[in-house]
């Protein structure tokens, strides 16, 4: 049988327990799932490529059917340079939606890849990679939202020490 590989995209900046947990549904439904830390044009980032993606591999390091590249072109090139047949995303309610509609649209119209949504479990619901650059910006624990080795390489990028607020 055809080996099923989805694509989990995103800027991961950094990844956060939310965005692990769609990682882990998404390696329960397909055979192989690929981390695509791609370039949002829209937003500039805080952590170097090769700290996001060393991140994610340390968030995913117990699940033997998800890796992680970047994606430095198109990511519906991407899909169909390495045979996936699906892109997995995660929604968060309207907004998210409202953003990745049209993505998933354009990605379908380039290389026919089809786009499916994972609702965000309710205890993720309200977490975003911005959210916790933000409070980790001023000192606040990020503890309940992203890994440690995460929570201190946003420490690091604030000029603080790992572990102390
Ligand atoms: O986590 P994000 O910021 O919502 O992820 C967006 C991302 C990186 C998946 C998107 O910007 C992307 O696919 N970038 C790669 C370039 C590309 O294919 N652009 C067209 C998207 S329709």
């Amino acid at each position: 049988m055809t080996e099923r590989v989805a694509v989990a995209p995103g800027s991961f900046d950094p990844v956060t327990l939310g965005h692990l947990d769609v990682i882990i549904r998404a390696a329960q439904l397909f055979d192989r799932v690929v981390v695509a830390v791609g370039v949002n044009a829209g937003k500039q980032a805080l952590l170097p490529l090769e700290t996001r993606i060393a991140l994610i591999e340390d968030g995913v390091k117990l699940l033997p059917a998800v890796e992680v590249a970047s994606v430095p072109g198109l990511l519906a090139d991407f899909c169909r340079e390495i045979g996936a047949s699906v892109i997995v995303k995660g929604l968060r309610g309207g907004h998210d939606l409202g953003q990745e509609e049209p993505m998933a649209l354009v990605n379908k119209r380039l290389t026919g890849i089809e786009t499916v949504f994972l609702s965000a479990a309710p205890a993720w619901g309200h977490v975003s990679s911005s959210l916790v650059k933000d409070v980790a910006r001023h000192g606040g624990d990020v503890g309940a939202y992203v890994t440690p080795a995460v929570a201190d390489a946003l420490a690091a990028a604030f000029g603080r020490r790992p572990g102390v607020q």
